[in-house]
């Protein structure tokens, strides 16, 4: 079975004689080799700075604190996601106030999200579902008439971008995964791309229980709450062979995206997402919107090749539904929606069989 998704490692001949290094250097923990990470992720994304840290969910959650998120708080969010985009909500206290999503797209709806601001919204919060970016100029001009910070949740999106900048440098926060399936991997581990270097120093100190690296343990003195959430030496290792071929790794599902965009026009029962223009998908899994989704699935699996929704909308978990919205649009698209394969395990064979068998209908 051609999977919908797939960890993508360095050849071992590459991999192994540096990890090795680093495991018996003495020094596993935080140091050189996260900094030079961090640095070459930054210049990757090409705006603002990056933290490293264990995970895309400990990066929500920072820059939900970095907003200033309480319990008393709401936070405009998409239903639309994988669950960490809204337990991190949870994690600060605050409730999840959903707004619709766009039907060409499937990702949050900016007119949803203004009609969905009151007293409490202290935060928006986006996803670039699947790798296909957001309404950035739209929902830029909403945070900067209500003055509520946006965070962008990019775990699908690396290397996608809008107006020609890539995730990272629209909104003050971003965050990316590096968790086993996504573009890029660490094993697990996240960023928090912040646009204000002072932000970013603060969140450094969230990140490793308040205290500031730069000073001894008896020169330090807490002032506010931190976790353990701090990237080590052994997982940046990868990260930095990961990063000597993100630029061909994320091609590869562009291209692919790009191909099926163009093959899979006008087929009957199928379609296609209509990105915003000025949009540039990363294409992390291909979204199609199709009729009778049981049996494209069937289909498509008894031809060898993964499909599925992937995720449940997070609203129908009972703890993630804090107020019941309606959500008309996304009962549409979310009743059509599927996923197949885009990644870097595609060959140009595989491709075309899988755009002929969908042409033969299901
Ligand atoms: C949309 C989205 N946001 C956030 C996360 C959280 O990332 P992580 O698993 O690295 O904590 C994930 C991945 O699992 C995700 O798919």
């Amino acid at each position: 079975m051609i999977p919908l998704v797939k960890t993508y490692l360095p050849a071992a001949e590459v991999l192994m004689p540096e990890l090795q290094r680093v495991l018996y250097s003495g020094y596993v923990a935080q140091g050189e080799q996260v900094e030079l990470f961090e640095r070459a992720f930054e210049q990757y994304i090409g705006s603002g700075y990056s933290l490293s840290l264990n995970s895309g969910t400990a990066a929500l959650h920072i820059a939900l604190e970095l907003c200033g998120v309480k319990s008393d708080n709401e936070v405009i969010s998409t239903a639309l996601t994988a669950e960490p985009t809204n337990v991190a909500i949870k994690m600060v206290g605050a409730k999840i106030r959903y707004a619709d999503v766009d039907l060409n797209t499937g990702n949050i709806c900016p007119a949803s999200i203004e009609a969905n601001i009151n007293q409490k919204t202290k935060a928006i919060l986006v996803v670039d579902y699947a790798g296909i970016p957001v309404n950035v100029p739209a929902i830029q001009a909403i945070s900067k008439k209500y003055n509520i910070p946006v965070i962008h949740d990019a775990a699908h999106a690396l290397g996608a971008k809008f107006n020609g900048v890539k995730a990272g440098g629209h909104f003050p926060y971003t965050i990316f995964s590096l968790q086993a399936i996504k573009h890029i991997t660490t094993i697990d581990g996240g960023i928090l791309q912040v646009l204000s270097k002072d932000e970013y120093e603060r969140a450094k100190l969230i990140r490793w229980f308040g205290i500031d690296k730069k000073r001894t343990r008896l020169e330090n003195n807490i002032q506010f709450q931190g976790y353990k959430y701090h990237m080590n030496n052994v997982n940046a290792t990868i990260g930095l062979l990961q990063l000597e071929t993100v630029a061909a790794t994320v091609n590869s599902y562009i291209e692919n995206g790009k191909f099926f965009d163009e093959a899979l026009r006008g087929i009957n029962g199928l379609e296609l997402i209509q990105y915003y223009p000025g949009s540039e998908p990363s294409y992390w899994l291909y979204t199609l919107k199709v009729k009778d989704r049981v049996n494209f699935i069937k289909m498509m699996e008894s031809n060898g090749i993964a499909a599925s929704e992937l995720h449940k909308r997070n609203d129908w978990h009972d703890y993630l539904n804090d107020f019941d919205s309606p959500l008309p649009v996304l009962d549409n698209f979310y009743s059509k929606m599927v996923h197949i394969p885009c990644g870097w395990w595609l060959n140009e064979d595989i491709r075309l069989k899988i755009v002929s068998i969908i042409k033969k209908g299901w």
